[in-house]
C-alpha cells in the first residue's frame, strides 16, 4: 500500500525521507519519489521501481533542503511509470511551485481533471492524485496561503485521502490532510515529521499525533497546528509509540516472514499477557468497554475481516460457539458493509484487522456503528483508525508485522479469540474446571508452538515436490478447516501457486477432480473424533495416485504409512490445535516460495495494508 513521509526541520530532508520510505517498503509499492524546498525552489525527483532507484537518481541529482515530502506508490489509477509516481507537481505550465503526495482514491478525479485542463492546467500523469496538486495551485493563485488553499479545495474531493503538500513559496511548511487514509505526525525537538505509518517516524521520535478524518495539520520545524475542516482548531493529542523501531529488524533471519513465523511462541505469550486468570478460570479483557451484563445480553456475534483475518475469524466461530454457546456469523468485510445483513440489537460486531487500516474492514466498522451496534476491534496496530473508531476492543500486542504474508498476527488473533470465547463462556455456563482447562491450554501453547517449529527440516524437503506443483489442495475439518484455508492462502500469496482450501468432507464434491500424482493434497488431521473420517478422505486421494502430505499428532502410527510426507505437531488440547497446525503450513509456503525465488516479504501485487476499497 502507498506510503507517505514528510519532514521539516534543521536537518537535510532527503536522507530522512529516504530512510522513512525504506521503513514503509514492506507495505508493497511500485514507484517512489520525493520533493524538497530550498532557496525558493522546489526539487522534485521520482522513479518507478524500488526506493534504491530513487536513491541512485538523488546521487546524481541531489534534492537539497530541510523541508520535503515523499511517497511510495501502489498503483490504483495508471501503471507504474516515472510520470505516475508521486509527488505530483501543481501549477500552470512553467509556474510549478508545489508538490503533493496522496494515499487513497479520488473518485471524482475525471470531472476535476476536465475542469482543470479546460483552464489550462497541464497534466503529466494518468493518476487521480494529480488533480489535487492543480486544485491547490489554482486556489493558491488567489489565497497566497498554502494552508488556506488546501482547506479550500478539500470539499471538492470525493473519495479518500491522506495527503501532504509543500511549496517553494512557503519554505519550511508542510500541510497534511486526512480523510479515510491514515496520517500520523512525529513530534520532534525543533522538527516535525508526517507519515502514513508510525514506523517511518519511530527512529526520530516516540511522540506522535494521529490525525482523525477531516483534520488538517500545518507543520513547520517549530510549529504544529491542527484543525478540523468543520469544527476548527484542535488541540493535538500526543500519544507515545510503544515499540522500538529495532523490533522490526530482521534479527539475523533472511526474511521478515520466517522471523515472524519463529516469533509465534512469544506472540502468544504477549497476546495472553495479563489476560489469563487462574483464580477465576477466565480471561481478563479490559478494553471491551462493555459491562459483563451487556456482554451476557449479547445474543449473537458477528466477526468481520479480510484475508487472513477472516480465516482467524472462522477459527473464532468454532471456538466461541463451542465454548460460549453463542451463535457466530463470520463475514467478509467487503461484503458486510454493503449487504445490509439483518442484525438485531443484541448483536456484537467484532472487526479483525492486523493493520487496523484496511479500508474494507474500516467500512464494515462504520456500517455497524451507523446501525447502532457496539463495534469491537481486534487489531494489532495501536492507534490505528479501526482501533480509534471502535467502541472498544482487544489489542494483539504482536509487535510490528512486516512480512506482507500475515503469520504471527494470525496466531495472535486466534489466541485473542480463544481468550474471548473463554471470557464469554465463563460469563454464561462454562464451569470453573472447563475454564481452567482452557487457561492451562493457552499457557502451554507457546512451548508447544516451539515444538511444532522443529518440523522445519521435514517441511523443507517436502517443499521440493510442492514447488513443482501446478496447484495444491489444503483440507481440514472442524477447527482445522479455517487453518486449511489459511495454508492455501499462504502458499498462493507468496509462491504464486494457486492453492485451494476446503473442509475435508467437501473434497469429494468437486475438488477431487484436481487429484493427480502432481497435486499435493495437504490433510490436517490431528487426533479428534473426526480422525477416522479424514483417513477415508486420504484413502480416496491415494486410490487416485494423489500426493499426500499430512499434518498430525506426533507419534501417530497410521498417518505416516498413508503419507508421502508426514508433518508431526505435538499432542495438545483441541482448543489450541489451530495455533499448532498452522505452523507447518506457514513454513511450507515459505520454503516453496524460497525455492521458487519469490520476493518473500513483498510478494508481487500485494500490499501489507489495503487502504483502498
Ligand atoms: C494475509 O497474508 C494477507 N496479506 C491479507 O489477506 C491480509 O490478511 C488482509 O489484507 C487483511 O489485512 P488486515 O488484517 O491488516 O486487515
Amino acid at each position: 500500500m502507498c506510503g507517505i513521509v514528510g519532514y521539516t526541520g534543521p536537518r537535510e530532508a532527503a536522507a530522512i525521507l529516504l530512510g522513512g520510505l525504506r521503513r514503509l517498503e514492506y507495505r508493497g509499492y511500485d514507484s517512489a519519489g520525493l520533493a524538497t524546498v530550498e532557496g525558493g525552489r522546489l526539487h522534485l525527483r521520482k522513479r518507478m521501481g524500488r526506493v534504491s532507484e530513487l536513491e541512485d537518481l538523488l546521487a546524481r541529482r541531489p534534492a537539497r533542503g530541510g523541508c520535503g515530502i515523499s511517497h511510495t506508490r501502489w498503483a490504483t489509477h495508471g501503471p507504474a511509470t516515472d510520470a505516475n509516481a508521486h509527488p505530483h507537481a501543481g501549477g500552470r505550465a512553467g509556474m510549478v511551485g508545489l508538490a503533493v503526495v496522496h494515499n487513497g482514491v479520488i473518485e471524482n478525479h475525471a470531472r476535476l481533471r476536465a475542469e482543470l485542463m479546460a483552464e489550462g492546467f497541464p497534466f503529466a500523469s494518468e493518476t487521480d492524485s494529480e488533480v489535487i496538486a492543480h486544485l491547490i495551485a489554482r486556489a493558491l493563485e488567489t489565497t497566497h496561503d498554502l494552508l488556506e488553499a488546501v482547506v479550500t479545495i478539500l470539499p471538492r474531493l470525493e473519495g479518500t485521502y491522506g495527503l501532504a503538500v509543500c511549496s517553494a513559496s512557503h519554505p519550511g511548511l508542510i500541510v497534511g490532510a486526512r480523510m479515510g487514509s491514515p496520517l500520523v505526525i512525529g513530534v520532534g525537538d525543533g522538527e516535525h515529521l508526517l507519515a502514513s505509518d508510525a514506523a517511518a517516524v519511530a527512529p526520530h521520535t516516540k511522540r506522535v499525533v494521529y490525525l482523525e478524518d477531516g483534520e488538517v495539520a500545518s507543520l513547520t520545524p517549530a510549529g504544529l497546528d491542527l484543525a478540523h475542516r468543520e469544527r476548527g482548531p484542535v488541540a493535538p493529542r500526543i500519544d507515545r509509540i510503544d515499540w522500538h523501531p529495532d523490533q522490526a529488524e530482521l534479527g539475523g533471519n533472511p526474511h521478515y516472514m520466517i522471523k515472524e513465523i519463529r516469533e509465534q511462541p512469544t506472540t502468544v505469550v504477549d497476546a495472553c499477557r495479563g489476560r489469563l486468570s487462574r483464580r477465576d478460570a477466565t480471561a481478563c479483557l479490559g478494553g471491551l468497554n462493555l459491562s459483563p451484563r451487556a456482554l451476557r445480553r449479547a445474543r449473537r456475534i458477528v466477526l468481520v475481516g479480510c484475508g487472513t483475518s477472516w480465516h482467524a475469524a472462522l477459527v473464532g466461530e468454532y471456538l466461541i460457539e463451542r465454548i460460549a454457546h453463542l451463535p457466530v456469523e463470520v463475514e467478509y468485510a467487503g461484503e458486510f458493509r454493503y449487504r445490509n445483513a439483518p442484525l438485531d440489537d443484541r448483536t456484537l460486531v467484532f472487526i479483525l484487522s492486523q493493520s487496523g487500516e484496511t479500508a474494507d474492514a474500516l467500512g464494515a466498522l462504520r456500517e455497524a456503528k451507523r446501525r447502532g451496534h457496539p463495534t469491537l476491534a481486534i487489531v494489532n496496530t495501536v492507534g490505528s483508525t479501526i482501533a480509534r473508531e471502535a467502541t472498544g476492543g482487544i489489542y494483539l500486542h504482536a509487535g510490528q508485522e512486516v512480512g506482507v504474508a500475515s503469520t504471527k498476527a494470525f496466531a495472535a488473533q486466534v489466541a485473542v479469540l480463544t481468550l474471548l470465547a473463554l471470557y464469554l463462556g465463563r460469563l454464561r455456563h462454562l464451569s470453573f474446571s472447563d475454564g481452567l482447562a482452557i487457561v492451562e491450554a493457552l499457557e502451554s501453547a507457546p512451548g508447544l508452538i516451539e515444538e511444532a517449529l522443529k518440523v522445519e527440516p521435514i517441511v523443507e524437503r517436502a517443499a521440493e515436490q510442492v514447488a513443482t506443483a501446478r496447484t495444491a489442495l489444503f483440507l481440514g475439518r472442524d477447527l482445522l478447516h479455517p487453518v486449511a484455508l489459511e495454508g492455501a492462502l499462504k502458499l498462493t500469496e507468496i509462491s504464486y501457486i494457486p492453492a485451494h482450501g476446503y473442509p475435508t468432507a467437501e473434497m469429494k464434491h468437486g475438488p477431487i477432480a484436481l487429484v493427480d500424482p502432481q497435486t499435493p493434497c495437504v490433510f490436517l488431521s490431528a487426533r479428534s473424533p473426526l480422525y477416522s473420517k479424514t483417513l477415508s478422505s486420504i484413502e480416496e486421494v491415494r486410490a487416485r495416485g494423489g500426493h499426500v502430505i499430512t499434518i498430525g499428532t506426533d507419534g501417530d502410527r497410521v498417518l505416516p504409512a498413508l503419507s508421502d510426507t508426514f508433518l508431526p505437531i505435538p499432542d495438545a488440547p483441541e482448543v489450541i490445535l489451530p495455533l499448532l497446525a498452522v505452523i507447518p503450513l506457514q513454513l511450507l509456503a515459505y520454503h516453496v516460495a524460497l525455492k521458487l525465488g519469490r520476493d518473500i516479504d513483498k510478494p508481487r501485487n500485494l500490499a501489507k495494508s489495503v487502504t483502498v476499497e
